[in-house]
């Protein structure tokens, strides 16, 4: 995606004048200091002492914009420079100064993206000006007989389109007043919308003021859409599917279902994101007011807005043809469903001029591209076990180009979905990729059906283990109950190295797989025991990938944090944000294992499904047994740092002199943080004073003035060792590093 951005903004020379999100991270870097300067300055006092009201506020000013800034570069620019600790810090911060002084808190704050339930059903409420449909094109020459119209309508009329892709997902107009986010309405019948203003406010791609320094316009209406990037509604339906819900059939159907529902907070839980791509009313005054399509995307860029992405302006109709075409053949490389590219005359006062006919601008059209489906023959009916021990029926199909990708296999969901859409093995299937990164099987062709067809028995065994499957009421899934089932195992395995878990990218998905095995494996807690030595043994592996792998397993272990050890240990419902809320409630796993279910109900975000998973999984002897290990490997993070020095946790670099140059694999400030953690002084330059440089790749002059110095030289996997406290193993390394 990145590339094909810089390949359009190279071709694309006038809406080089727009602020890429790039660039737009550059001209933040200097905003970031100034709200870290901020958040210095108006620090409070530790402890107690009387505080003056002006301070706090201008505390919780201060936290409010930097919570702001910090979302907007993680969700809209998808470029953070924080982790999530250091966010959750200032967070927590705020929402204790702001329940100790409700009075103080600002209407505003990014603390109010929380969502609540409303009473009653949605308001509806009229737009000030009606949201049109676009009219559909389907190929160039019907494209040209639009511009053919245009140019009757408004001879004088420019013909530089701004064009963009046409986004599949939920029309939204937001209303802000003097920068601030007032109220949302939904398209509804295009004179009508519904509020959900509350549910947008939990968008964090919707800014609740409009990002710069302002003046900002007295009104405007800022018209986009809500969509669900495919990569988080494929997780939120594997999330469905693994808490036996109903599966949602497309990003749409989510995000609309999200938007609408009554209680926020369920929405604040959902990945929706809100693009910008035109207005409706605008008072832009005392705002310069904007001229163009391209010039006004460009300020809704600066306001803080994400536009859909590779827009660009065209600067004749045949340039138009090219984009569409272009934008077709690229449709599954986009993050979000699209169903067309849209072309807008680019001048707003041309705009305004051509006006609508009864159901669409006539300065505007859509390029419509035709669903991604296709057919093909269902071979067989294959099950695979999860880590939660869900059967999931998978279609196994000759292979068919679906939307530019090979398709083979296809999710049937569970039972009922197999029985609703009667799928039979022999039919000839409607296969279709719908934003899921798995394809899902549509229905059968039923005029092409075999006399031979044969309905599907779903199993009630599990495959792998053949134990007894059971199906619990009200649940459409059939589960693996065997915690010692292998299948089960190794997904769990797979999962607590996945991103989603303690994210070890040096262990392969392949390499899980052959050591879960060959037995070597059988719990996550093993990973942490293998060696190079042993690694070696195994085909195709060499010394220097079995350190590798080795040094990531270490380095995992030394820098895991509570929040990710949680999410890894795959409690079924226990995501990676309810892993933060857990991480934020007990100072470690023991006092996790211990809460009983009033207290976790007391939690966030926690009903009684994810109290009674949780309940389940500590009182599992299996998972009890876990813990017992990673507590004796030394697995065992606490809430934060200052609590690791205060239980006395070793410091095997105390006083020591280090410093890093390279590039390491892990980032540098985690190396510098974990250096001193172990009580270390991180030096600026080589110098006598110096005791280790610890060099990655390409380390440049660094080296050669150590190695005259005599400074001990260490490579990556030394310095874990002597992390470990293993001076001596280090030394070893370090005498074959110089
Ligand atoms: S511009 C006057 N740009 O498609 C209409 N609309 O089928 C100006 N849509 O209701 C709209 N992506 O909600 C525009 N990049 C895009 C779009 C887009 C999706 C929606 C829009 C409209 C619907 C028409």
């Amino acid at each position: 995606m990145k590339d094909r951005m810089t390949q359009l903004s190279l071709l694309n020379e006038t809406a080089a004048a727009c602020r890429k999100p790039a660039e737009a991270a550059s001209v933040d870097a200097g905003l970031s200091s100034v709200l870290e300067a901020r958040l210095e300055e108006t620090a409070l006092p530790k402890q107690g002492g009387a505080v003056a009201a002006a301070d706090v506020q201008e505390r919780m000013r201060a936290l409010g914009a930097a919570l702001e800034h910090h979302n907007y570069l993680y969700h809209t620019l998808d470029a953070p420079e924080i982790d999530d600790d250091a966010y959750d810090a200032l967070y927590r911060e705020l929402v204790a100064l702001e329940t100790a002084h409700p009075e103080l808190a600002d209407p505003h704050s990014p603390t109010r993206r929380v969502g609540g339930a409303l009473l009653g059903g949605l308001a509806k409420k009229r737009h000030t000006r009606r949201m049109y449909g676009l009219d559909n094109v389907f190929s160039d020459d019907e494209w040209r007989e639009f511009v053919e119209r245009m140019r009757r309508a408004l001879p004088e009329a420019p013909e530089a389109f701004w064009c963009d892709p046409k986004l599949d997902g939920l029309a939204l107009e937001i209303i802000y007043e003097n920068g601030e986010l007032r109220e949302a309405l939904t398209r509804g019948d295009g004179e009508e919308g519904e509020v959900v203003t509350e549910a947008v406010r939990t968008i964090r791609t919707a800014p609740l003021r409009l990002r710069g320094p302002g003046p900002f316009p007295r009104r405007l209406e800022v018209r986009g859409e809500v969509v669900m990037y495919k990569a988080d509604f494929a997780a939120l339906n594997a999330r469905r599917e693994s808490l036996g819900q109903k599966l949602l059939a497309n990003p749409r159907n989510a995000a609309a279902g999200a938007l609408r529902q009554l209680d926020t907070t369920a929405t604040r839980q959902l990945p929706l994101r809100f693009l910008a791509y035109s207005l409706g009313d605008a008072d832009w005054a005392p705002a310069p007011a904007c001229a163009s399509q391209h010039e006004l995307m460009a300020r809704l860029q600066s306001y803080g807005f994400l536009t859909p992405p590779d827009g660009r302006l065209c600067a004749d109709p045949a340039e138009v043809e090219r984009y569409a075409a272009w934008v077709r053949e690229r449709r599954p490389d986009f993050p979000m469903e699209i169903d067309g590219a849209v072309a807008k005359q680019d001048n707003l006062e041309a705009q305004e001029a051509l006006g609508f006919t009864a159901r669409a601008p006539r300065f505007a059209v859509a390029f419509k591209f035709p669903a991604v489906q296709a057919r093909t023959l269902l071979r067989r009916i294959e099950i695979q076990v999860g880590r939660t021990g869900a059967l999931t029926p998978v279609a196994v199909l000759d292979p068919v180009p679906v939307g530019g990708v090979m398709v083979s296999r296809a999710t049937l969901h569970n039972e009922d979905e197999i029985r609703a859409k009667d799928v039979r093995v022999g039919d000839t299937v409607l296969v279709q990729r719908a934003g899921d990164v798995i394809p899902e099987v549509v229905g059968p062709v039923l005029e092409a059906r075999p006399a031979d067809a044969v309905p599907f028995e779903f199993p009630h065994t599990c495959p792998i283990c053949h134990e007894k499957a059971h199906r619990a009421e009200g649940e459409a899934v059939w589960r693996c109950g065997n915690v010692s089932c292998p299948a089960v195992r190794l997904q769990a395995i797979r999962h607590f190295v996945s991103k989603a878990g303690l994210d070890i990218v040096g262990v392969g998905e392949k390499w899980v797989t052959q050591l879960v095995e060959a037995g070597r494996v059988q719990s996550p807690s093993d990973l942490f025991t293998l060696t190079p030595l042993e690694l070696m043994q195994y085909d195709r592996m060499g010394e220097t990938l079995a350190q590798k792998m080795t040094d990531a397993l270490e380095e995992a272990r030394l820098t895991a944090t509570l929040p990710r050890l949680i999410s890894a240990l795959g409690i079924r419902h226990v995501g990676e944000q309810t892993a933060r809320v857990l991480a934020a409630a007990f100072a470690d796993l023991d006092a996790l294992a211990a809460a009983d279910e009033e207290r976790l109900l007391a939690l966030p975000d926690i009903g009684p499904e994810v109290a009674s998973s949780i309940l389940d999984f500590f009182d599992t002897p299996a998972n009890k047994l876990l813990l017992e290990r990673f507590k004796a490997l030394g697995l065992w993070p606490r809430r934060n740092d200052e609590e690791n020095a205060a239980v006395g946790a070793p410091r095997p670099l105390e006083g020591a002199t280090i410093l890093f140059t390279g590039t390491l694999s892990m980032p540098r400030g985690r190396a510098k943080q974990l250096a001193e953690a172990a009580g270390a002084v991180v030096l600026g330059s080589v110098s006598k004073k110096l005791q280790y440089l610890v060099v990655g790749d390409d380390p440049g002059g660094k080296l050669d003035k150590a190695q005259k110095l005599g400074v001990t030289v260490l490579d990556e996997s030394a310095f874990l060792q002597l992390l470990r406290g293993d001076a001596e193993k280090a030394a070893d390394a370090a005498s074959h590093e110089a």
